[in-house]
């Protein structure tokens, strides 16, 4: 196989995204940072050097990591992280993975800050009859926060902000690409196309809690693409994407409603509330007149007489049919997003609120200890880990999981490692119906509504500690996150890399 290397150096930095000049975290002086692009069956082998004064990890999600859980870059629990002034060198397989999707910091809530970039793994073929494309695009949403992350995050944790914790979640901004609006800027990023062509745009959620509603005016988009997964494509005039979340989308550079041939692609963010001068109206540009003047349409004037809507992700249909088998374990998952006594934001899963270990991690201490972990479930040995929720299952199982939504908000849930078919979600109580298991969508990241529950179904025949967790950057630092071992005893006996091991030395 072809080795792709990469050099990734992380810094402190100022930067001004949407035009206000906030503190930075970045990989190579850039946000977002470099766009890895490889092919499927490729190995990947990228030197991360930490020149911060924190420590670090990088996570490269939805990667498969199949026999290399330890270099899944998840801080706390398959590394105990880069220390500043040293590096690790993440080396792994591209073999059972392609599609679209992202690197990040998975340190503290680092990646809000800036670590973060796209991640593109060509397949090594597409289904017969899928569309084509003349060209590839990346495309990188996010939220904007004028407030270092954690300082953020310690106001939530303490409940002691100058705002509510709640506002306090909630972004300045937002960027296209890294770049923004904020306070009456008009800088923009523009893609000069060709006319006449079909672009596939990959839209990546790197934000850190808005949904972001992404259309370009009076151009209809054809979703091929949700997260890895290659899907029967679907015509719409916008999709909604969730933290973390991935779309494909196809567009074609032929419509005439602007003269000059200048369109607002436009970044819509979801916040609920927002902060004094926030601005969640963002916007780039897609030219293909040979004109450089902003286009004219002020609000989106949509895709006129198309009578299309956005995208339902309830409707979305694999284009490679996967069957499930029928589940061999179950497990209810209630979760809920709470004030501590102390009055800071806390979550917890099935009762547990997760806190990180320190200068250990869970692996590690599986590892070392060759035990499975502190499981609900009564089975085996029980290890304490700490104040962590863990799933372990010792031979390859068919697992359900309900995950009920006890509020507040909609939480889009990502497991490390793995695409689970989604069978079924709503809001209401969970009674048993709604369930599809005929070419369920698959994918690694999907929203439990506000309310509601979503039940998904995997498959553990990948070893290792594989995070469970809400991708909104806020509830993850209070908590809202899990672990699951699948096959505890291959997991125990893994040869983790000694730059590894030394990270926890003391
Ligand atoms: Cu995008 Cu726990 O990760």
């Amino acid at each position: 196989p072809t080795t792709r290397t990469y050099d990734f150096v992380v810094t402190e930095m100022e930067g001004a995204p949407d035009g206000f000049t906030k503190p930075m975290l970045v990989v190579n002086g850039l946000f977002p940072g470099p766009t890895i692009e490889a092919n499927q069956g490729d190995r990947l082998v990228v030197k991360v050097t930490n020149q911060m004064s924190n420590t670090t990890a990088i996570h490269w999600h939805g990667i498969p990591q199949n026999g290399t859980n330890y270099y899944d870059g998840t801080a706390a629990i398959t590394e105990c992280g880069i220390p500043p002034g040293q590096s690790l060198t993440y080396d792994f397989s591209l073999d059972t993975f392609s599609g679209t999707t992202w690197w990040h910091a998975h340190y503290d809530t680092e990646y809000t800050d800036g670590i973060e970039g796209a991640l593109i793994v060509h397949p090594r073929s597409y289904p017969p009859n899928f569309p084509t494309w003349d060209e590839d695009l990346v495309v990188v949403l996010t939220d904007v926060y004028h407030t270092f992350s954690g300082i953020i995050a310690a106001e939530l944790a303490a409940g002691n902000g100058s705002l509510s914790p709640i506002l306090l979640q909630v972004p300045d901004s937002g960027a296209i690409n890294g770049i923004g609006q904020y306070n009456g800027s008009t800088n923009y990023f523009d893609f000069d196309l060709k006319p006449n062509k079909t672009y596939r745009l990959r839209l990546i959620n790197e934000g850190s809690e808005d949904p972001i509603r992404f259309s370009v005016d009076y151009h209809s988009l054809t979703v091929i693409e949700a997260d890895s997964t290659l899907i029967e494509p679907q015509v719409v005039s916008g999709v909604a994407i969730e933290v973390a979340q991935r779309y494909s989308v196809l567009i074609t550079t032929n419509q005439t409603a602007e003269p000059q041939g200048n369109y607002w692609m436009r970044a819509e963010l979801a916040s609920v509330a927002t902060l004094p001068g926030a601005n969640a109206d963002i916007r780039g540009i897609i030219r293909y007149g040979g004109n450089k003047s902003l286009p004219t349409a002020s609000t989106d004037p949509g895709v006129p007489g198309s009578g299309l809507s956005d995208l339902n992700v309830a409707t979305l249909v694999p284009a490679i049919a996967k069957t499930p088998l029928d589940s061999t374990k179950s497990y209810v998952v209630d979760f809920t997003l709470t004030q501590s006594t102390d009055g800071g934001a806390i979550a917890f899963m099935n009762g547990t609120s997760w806190q990180p270990l320190t200068n250990t991690s869970t692996l590690l201490q599986i590892v070392q200890d060759g035990q499975k972990g502190q499981s609900f479930a009564p089975e085996g040995p029980s290890l304490q880990l700490g104040n962590q929720f863990m799933i372990t299952e010792d031979t390859i199982q068919t697992v359900d999981i309900l995950l009920v939504n006890q509020g507040p908000g909609g939480h889009p849930f990502h497991l490390h490692g793995h695409a689970p078919f989604i069978l079924g979600s709503n809001t209401g109580t969970f009674d048993g119906t709604g369930i599809n298991t005929v070419n369920p969508i698959y994918r690694d990241t999907f929203l439990v509504p506000n309310g509601g529950w979503t039940l998904i179904r995997f498959v553990t025949d990948n070893p290792g500690i594989w995070a469970f967790h809400c991708h909104i950057a806020w509830h993850m630092a209070v908590g809202l996150l899990m672990q699951i071992n699948s096959l505890p005893s291959v997991s125990a006996k893994f040869d983790i890399p000694q730059t590894i091991l030394d990270q926890c030395r003391v």
